[in-house]
């Protein structure tokens, strides 16, 4: 196990009828609001008149910044910093997903810095200030409630990048399983896809001697693949959709990577994907995640061997680590099937013109990956056999 350091200041408030502690939340951070959420679910649900009554509760002003992007833009994020500034916003307020969240991370940090926040994710300037902020989660996906990262789309660059810092952590999140019923069957399978990745990222690993690590992971992806179905099942199973929601928490809160090496090439490799064709995050890594299996597991078929037998309860008699490693490739891939996710970019529309480019960026700064290190052929390979 390495050295490691674990820092997570963000408050979970989780359960049924939390927003109603909104108010109290809020209180200590200002009265000057600004609300950020997406295209507009939260109205539907009725969850945007719940939280501007509760904001009204504590005498506050509200400001808005509505119409976030699923992959969040640059430009949203542009609005966002100049409300900021026009107003003199104390707090903000995220209610939705991801992107939702993700988009409140980068105005939080942008409205401290005199330059554009794109900055931050090439890494021309680290972020020293942020306002403040919380959020109401809607959907058990990113674990962006629970962590420093924001990724960011730039719509005329076409790139998709990733933000970090101990700044943007969220000062509260808000867990109601409940306000995840309305999300539809399709974005309840991204979820899915999305949390299993953030664990297969940390899980395979080269690292030894992390047995806790491992089972923790082990236990994340278990509770997700029982819940998942539960959810997709019926989608108004609390149990189903609380788990679901908690372990999308702790997939990507810090929990995971302790003492452990992790790889996130796929992840990387997914962004340039969705940076051209603008998918959803967790349709791209439903599709490239196997593949990524298949090209790397001989680094380590034991590891994969533990996967397949631990998380598929695959019997590991008479099989060599290498079967047993591939058997629980294909069970993953079989899985992302039966749920509904897809298994090949021709599916989504999209074919072998931008790959070159793809793998050009995926490696802009250097090999990525640990697992297996991926240069810029590798990365190409990996998309190739995901067409
Ligand atoms: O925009 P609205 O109308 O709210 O609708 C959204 C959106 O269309 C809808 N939705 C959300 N909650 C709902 C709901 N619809 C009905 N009922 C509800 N309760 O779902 C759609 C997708 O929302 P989005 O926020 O885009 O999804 P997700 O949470 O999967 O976020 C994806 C973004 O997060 C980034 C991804 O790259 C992508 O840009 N990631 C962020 C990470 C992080 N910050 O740590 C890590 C991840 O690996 C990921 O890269
Ligand atoms: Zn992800």
């Amino acid at each position: 196990m390495n050295n490691f350091e674990l820092y997570n200041p963000t408050k979970l408030v989780f359960g049924k009828d939390t927003v109603s502690k909104l108010g109290s939340l809020v209180e200590p951070y200002g009265k000057k609001i600004l609300l950020v959420y997406g295209g507009g679910s939260i109205k539907k649900s009725g969850l945007y008149d719940r939280v501007l009554s509760e904001l009204a509760a504590i005498g506050a002003t509200v400001h808005e910044l509505p119409g976030v992007e699923p992959n969040p833009r640059l430009s949203t994020v542009h609005k966002g910093v100049d409300i900021v500034r026009a107003e003199g916003i104390e707090f903000i307020l995220a209610v939705g997903g991801g992107s939702v969240i993700d988009a409140a991370k980068a105005v939080a940090a942008g409205a401290k810095y005199a330059g554009d926040p794109w900055d931050f994710t090439i890494g021309k300037a680290r972020i020293e200030d942020a306002l403040p902020l919380g959020t109401v989660l809607t959907l058990a996906a990113t674990g962006s409630e629970m962590n420093g990262n924001a990724v960011i789309s730039n719509w005329e660059t076409k790139q998709k990048r990733g933000l970090g810092s101990k700044l943007v952590y969220p000062r509260f999140s808000i867990l109601d399983p409940q306000l995840t019923y309305s999300v539809p069957r399709d974005q309840t399978v991204n979820g899915i896809v999305d949390i299993m990745s953030h664990v297969f990222e940390q899980y395979f690993t080269l690292t030894d001697g992390v047995p806790l690590q491992s089972r923790f992971a082990e236990s994340v992806l278990l509770t997700v693949i029982e819940n998942g179905e539960k959810a997709l099942a019926n989608g108004e199973d609390y149990e189903a959709r609380a788990n679901l929601l908690l372990a999308g928490t702790y997939a990507l809160n810090g929990t995971l990577p302790n003492g452990v090496v992790t790889d996130w090439a796929t992840h990387g490799i997914e962004h340039e994907v969705s940076a051209i064709y603008d998918i959803a995050h967790g349709a791209g890594l439903a599709i490239i995640f196997p593949n990524w299996m298949k090209y790397v597991y001989d680094a380590k078929p034991e590891r994969f061997a533990q996967f397949a037998e631990r998380v598929w309860g695959i019997d590991p008699a008479g099989k060599s680590s290498e079967e047993l490693a591939l058997a629980g490739i294909q069970a993953t891939r079989d899985y992302f099937t039966r749920i509904g996710a897809p298994a090949t970019l021709g599916e989504l529309g999209i074919g072998a013109e931008q790959l070159d480019r793809m793998a050009d960026e995926a490696v802009q700064f250097g090999p990525i990956g640990s697992f297996k290190k991926l240069e810029k052929a590798d990365v190409k390979r990996i998309l190739e056999m995901s067409l």
